[in-house]
């Protein structure tokens, strides 16, 4: 495995690779990052693994600062699935000056739900991806569900922009218990981490009521079963930001006639515990 951290570098690692898949992270993996590596494996070319902490999609009172990094354990786990090469740029390398052209994805698919709680967060997503997929120029991108409207948004801009580039989901890797694997969950304390999973449960509470609804109901009252499950966690003491169901074809609220007809859907919930903000999502 070769570890990179220029352009010119990882140019020279690549040359003459013409089917390369790539997988975007910010370090401090853990399965579900390693799940998307070998997912990219199995392409059959080589693949590239990218580790940067992106300073452009964190708000200035986010976590950028104290973001976990453990460079040297990231490359013995991605040594460990076969990655052929990490490229970790410095900041200099990537942002050599500040970054005034930026990717600004459609308002109607960024500024909702996690882009309407963090302003900004899917220009700075979607500026280094383009940026880095410029670096790398790979066949496939692998990107996680876990980040859903990350995935979507990723793979409009690649169909907007006619990048030559398959954008292909992993699926969300999870402990045991249900949590969803993220960077962010280190920062949780023992109780937390016990509590962490009712984030998951919550989301498939509110797709049992709302299937339970929409076979039993004449009504179909979906805010308020959103509401229910809000106010469930918030009573169990978490600040939920959001926890909603939409149609998974825009992110956008299904109709009474869809949720009815099988539209295909999704489950979203974003919530703090303590001071750690967690996602996750599941398909209905
Ligand atoms: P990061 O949070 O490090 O995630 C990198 C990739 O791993 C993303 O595609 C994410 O969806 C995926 N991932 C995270 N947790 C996962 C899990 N439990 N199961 C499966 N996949 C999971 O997402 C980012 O970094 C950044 O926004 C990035 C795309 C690298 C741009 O800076």
């Amino acid at each position: 495995m070769r570890i990179v951290h220029t352009i010119a570098e990882l140019r020279q690692a690549l040359a003459g690779a013409t089917r390369s898949a790539f997988v975007p992270t910010m370090g401090n993996l853990h399965e579900g990052h390693l799940s998307l590596v070998k997912q990219a494996k199995e392409h059959g070319g080589p693949v590239v693994a990218s580790i940067f902490v992106n300073r452009l999609q964190f708000a200035p009172h986010e976590d950028f600062d104290t973001y976990p990094r453990t460079f040297e354990r990231d490359c013995d786990l991605l040594r460990g699935v076969g990655c052929n090469v990490v490229f970790a740029p410095d900041e200099a390398e990537l942002y050599p000056e500040p970054q005034v052209y930026k990717v600004q994805p459609p308002a109607a698919l960024a500024d909702i739900l996690e882009g309407h709680f963090r302003p900004g967060f899917f220009t700075g997503v979607c500026t280094v991806v383009l940026k880095l997929f410029h670096c790398v120029q790979p066949k496939v991108a692998v990107f996680g569900k876990k980040d859903y409207q990350q995935l979507m948004v990723i793979r409009r801009m690649v169909q907007q922009f006619a990048l030559p580039i398959e954008v292909v989901a992993g699926e969300t890797a999870r402990a045991d218990d249900g949590l969803a694997l993220s960077s962010r969950n280190g920062y949780l304390s023992d109780a937390e981490r016990a509590e962490a999973m009712h984030l998951s449960m919550a989301l498939k509470d509110l797709a049992n009521s709302l299937q339970h609804a929409v076979r039993n109901g004449p009504s179909l009252d979906l805010p308020a079963l959103e509401q229910q499950a809000t106010s469930a966690l918030a009573a169990r003491g978490w600040q939920p930001d959001y926890l909603t169901v939409r149609r998974r074809a825009d992110l956008l609220a299904p109709t009474d006639d869809q949720m009815r007809g099988g539209e295909p859907l999704v489950a979203l919930g974003a919530a703090r515990l303590g001071k750690t903000r967690l996602i996750d999502n599941l398909e209905i």
